[in-house]
Parts: C-alpha cells; sequence; structure tokens
C-alpha cells in the first residue's frame, strides 16, 4: 500500500462541491497529469475544454439531463477524442490522412487516449484532496453540447469531469469482487459459475444500498444493469459520429 493505491482506492464520485474556484495551479497541475498519460503512437489525440463561463456551465448543466454539480464545482473538464489536430498535420505535412482519421481504428484510439487522459486527471485531482465526478450526460445532446464548445468536426466530447471541493461524500460503492472481473489465461467459460458470481455480487450490492438508505432501498445489481439496459439510450450516436466525419471507414 502506498498513497497512489490509496487514492485510488478510496475513489467515489462527489455530486455534490462547495462553490469554491480551483486555481490556475491546480487546474495547470491537473491537465499536465493527464497529458503524462500513455497515448498511443503519441498521438495524444485528445482536447481538454475548461469550461468557466457561468452561462456555458448553466446551460451545460440543463443539457447533459439536468446535472446540478455541471454548474455548481470547483472546475468542469469537458474530455474531447480530437483528430482534428491531426486534419491539420495532413495539411501542414502535405499528406491525405483523409481516410486513417475517419477509420474506426483512430475513432478507438482517440476514444482511450482521452480516457486514459481522464482518469491520470481524476487520480491527480482526488490525490489532491479534491472530488470528481465524470459526466457522461454531455452524449445525451452533443448536438447542443457542441454549439455550446464550438468543436470542430473529428472531435467528439466523450464525456465531461466536474472537479472540487467536496461539500458532503457518498459511500464508496463496492465493484465486482477481483475473482469475478480478473481471469487467467483464458476467459471464464462457465455460465453456472458467471451466474453464481453475479448472485453473490448481487448480495454485497443490495447490502451497500440497504445500509446507504436505513433499509430502504436493496437495488441488486443485475436489477440494476436489466432496467438501464432494456432502454434505448442515445440510439443518434452513430449518425451523430458519422456527422462530425469520424468511425467512417
Ligand atoms: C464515463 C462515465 C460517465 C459517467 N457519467 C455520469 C453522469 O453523467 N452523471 C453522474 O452523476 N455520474 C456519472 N458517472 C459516475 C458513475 O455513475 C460512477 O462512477 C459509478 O456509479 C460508480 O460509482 P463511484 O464512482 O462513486 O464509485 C460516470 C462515470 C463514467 C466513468
Amino acid at each position: 500500500m502506498n498513497q497512489v493505491i490509496e487514492t485510488l482506492l478510496n475513489h467515489r464520485s462527489v455530486r455534490d462541491f462547495e462553490d469554491k474556484p480551483l486555481t490556475w495551479e491546480q487546474v495547470e497541475t491537473i491537465v499536465a497529469s493527464a497529458q503524462a498519460a500513455s497515448t498511443s503512437s503519441f498521438l495524444q489525440a485528445y482536447s481538454i475544454i475548461g469550461v468557466t463561463d457561468r452561462e456555458k456551465k448553466e446551460k451545460l448543466a440543463e443539457v447533459v439531463g439536468n446535472q446540478p454539480y455541471v454548474a455548481k464545482n470547483g472546475h468542469f473538464f469537458v474530455f474531447c477524442a480530437d483528430l482534428h489536430r491531426h486534419a491539420v498535420v495532413g495539411e501542414m505535412e502535405n499528406v491525405d490522412v483523409t481516410s486513417p482519421i475517419e477509420s474506426t481504428e483512430k475513432f478507438m484510439v482517440a476514444v482511450v487516449d482521452a480516457s486514459l487522459a481522464a482518469q491520470n486527471a481524476a487520480a491527480a485531482a482526488e490525490s489532491m484532496g479534491l472530488g470528481i465526478c465524470y459526466i457522461g450526460g454531455v452524449r445525451n445532446n452533443l448536438e447542443a453540447v457542441r454549439q455550446i464548445l464550438k468543436t470542430p468536426d473529428h472531435v467528439l466530447p466523450v464525456f465531461g469531469m466536474a472537479v472540487g471541493y467536496p461539500a458532503s461524500l457518498n459511500d464508496r460503492k463496492p465493484r465486482l469482487p477481483l475473482r469475478h472481473v480478473y481471469m487467467e489465461n483464458e476467459y471464464q467459460q462457465d455460465e453456472q459459475l458467471y451466474k453464481k458470481q453475479l448472485e453473490e455480487y448481487n448480495e454485497i450490492v443490495a447490502g451497500y444500498y440497504a445500509e446507504r438508505t436505513g433499509g430502504k432501498r436493496r437495488d441488486t445489481w443485475t436489477g440494476q444493469m436489466a432496467s438501464m439496459l432494456e432502454k434505448k439510450a442515445r440510439m443518434y450516436m452513430k449518425e451523430f459520429v458519422a456527422k462530425i466525419k469520424m468511425n467512417i471507414r
């Protein structure tokens, strides 16, 4: 155990922040930590947009599905998968890069790069005593987000991240037991074992919710997942991504 691991294991999303802005030094440290993440083939295929304008934050809070902590936090970041910079590279170097930039492979590279950078940012912020919450709600209405942030083609806002001083803290949410997610040498193929493991995890999750709500809520994990997955969500994504000229080849 060391401080890095303690910080990682102590994570819980924070959705209630003090109205106290981060200093530029804090923002700089968080972004520099994000940038230190590994990046596929040195592509650095992401951008981070810090949203400081009050009106924009209020508008974003609304379009992500009325999440007030998108407006009230210490700083709000939007992590974008970004291949626009590489289109500029093509122009500078007089090379036609259109086809690779618009490929599924480079789309995945950019989403992975943005995610790795974001998780480094999250760990850095948490190590500074700040709280974070990812905001996938950014993908609820990407057309609106694109207009607010003025992102060009080849740039996909993947998620936001609210960062700030926690005003209150949730309990840590129990993850799947390690033996459920860690397999050795080959994929675990026994479906009966899979179901048994999920029943075990349901008990853990139900206990967590019961304790958090004084016995009012006893959601299971499979129940939560099933009710979420039976609803269609963000079904416009394929078309939107193609419209901004990503993932089309
Ligand atoms: C990519 C991503 C998007 C997320 N989007 C949201 C969101 O829009 N709103 C929110 O309140 N939490 C969001 N979360 C937080 C998750 O709900 C949370 O991480 C998960 O329930 C586990 O809880 P914990 O982070 O407290 O351990 C998101 C997390 C990730 C990784």
